[in-house]
């Protein structure tokens, strides 16, 4: 039943810099595709056929990775044997009905979840953080979907972090529902010491309803002088309570050094065609460590 999703890739991620300078860190490679294909998969695994794309000035490359490519496709057609590279290439193409919106200033991400107004109009849609690559068989948009449908409610995706990323991110006071759910009662963004709930944060995914749209336009700016999806979530918790989902799945923050290395560390290693060779190199550079 949900079938719109978006994905704001509009920040300025400014903590990969210089890499994220001239290409968006939605874009950055891990092992052969750029990260932002790995969230178009899993949201298009889970059923999701409407895919919008919140980018800016300097992210038009993204519009052209969904799009064709005539003049490779041309080249490698005429070469003939690249028959996978091309379907694959192809296949970019017609993942989902892709569309993308500028957001003009980048004013936070409860701001450019405000851009997909018009283009949600009155469905639940999910919500995919264009840096926040999840790897699972099982998709965690999907896991969040199956809790929606149970509950109805706002559903956001959440794991425990160290404390020093607490701070860095969003805390959750909450109570066991069953399983892996949590009924969140109240959260804080980006918390002083003093203000943490829990180790719990909502990491990358999360499942909306229009309601949030009115919340945004009435919420003040809040941390870092942003307009903060979680400060919009936090009036949803108080008011009905949001359901949170330990969800199963590798996550890697590509808007993160640390991140990027990981995540290509741990994709490459799953890689039909690098894992042999890049375990053998492990294997010996981790002699010298
Ligand atoms: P981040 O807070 O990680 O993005 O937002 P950022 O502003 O790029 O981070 P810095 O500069 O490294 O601190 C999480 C997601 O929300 C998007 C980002 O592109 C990222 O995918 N985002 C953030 C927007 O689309 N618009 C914004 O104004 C802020």
């Amino acid at each position: 039943m949900i079938k719109k999703a978006i994905i704001p890739a509009a920040g300025l991620g400014t903590r990969v810099l210089p890499a994220s300078k001239a290409v968006p860190k939605e874009m950055l490679p891990i092992v052969d595709k750029p990260a932002i294909q790995y969230i178009v998969e899993e949201a298009v695994s889970a059923g999701i056929t409407d895919i919008l794309i919140i980018t800016n000035r300097g992210k038009s490359v993204i519009e052209d990775h969904f799009d064709h490519s005539f003049e490779l496709e041309h080249i490698l057609n005429a070469r003939g044997n690249r028959d996978e590279v091309l379907s694959e290439l192809k296949s970019v193409a017609h993942m989902a009905n892709i569309y993308f919106i500028r957001q003009k200033e980048a004013k936070g991400l409860g701001h450019a979840v405000l851009c997909a107004k018009s283009f949600v109009k009155d469905e639940p849609f999910a919500v995919l953080y264009g840096d926040d690559v999840i790897v699972n068989k099982e998709p965690v948009i999907g896991q969040l979907i199956d809790a929606y449908k149970a509950y109805g409610k706002t559903t956001v995706g959440i794991k425990e972090v160290s404390k020093e990323q607490i701070l860095k991110y969003s805390t959750m006071k909450l109570e066991p529902l069953k399983d892996n759910l949590y009924n969140i009662t109240d959260m804080i963004e980006k918390p002083k010491p003093c203000e943490i709930f829990s180790l719990y944060s909502i990491l990358g995914r999360c499942i909306l309803t229009p309601e949030i749209f009115d919340v945004l336009e009435k919420i003040p700016y809040g941390a870092g002088g942003e307009l903060q999806l979680t400060d919009a979530m936090k009036q949803i918790a108080l008011k009905e309570g949001v359901v949170g989902v330990d969800f199963v799945g590798n996550r890697f923050d590509m808007g993160n050094k640390f991140g990027i290395l990981k995540a290509n560390i741990e994709v490459g290693l799953n890689h039909p065609e690098v894992s042999e060779e890049l375990k053998a190199y492990i294997k010996e550079i981790a002699k010298t460590i």
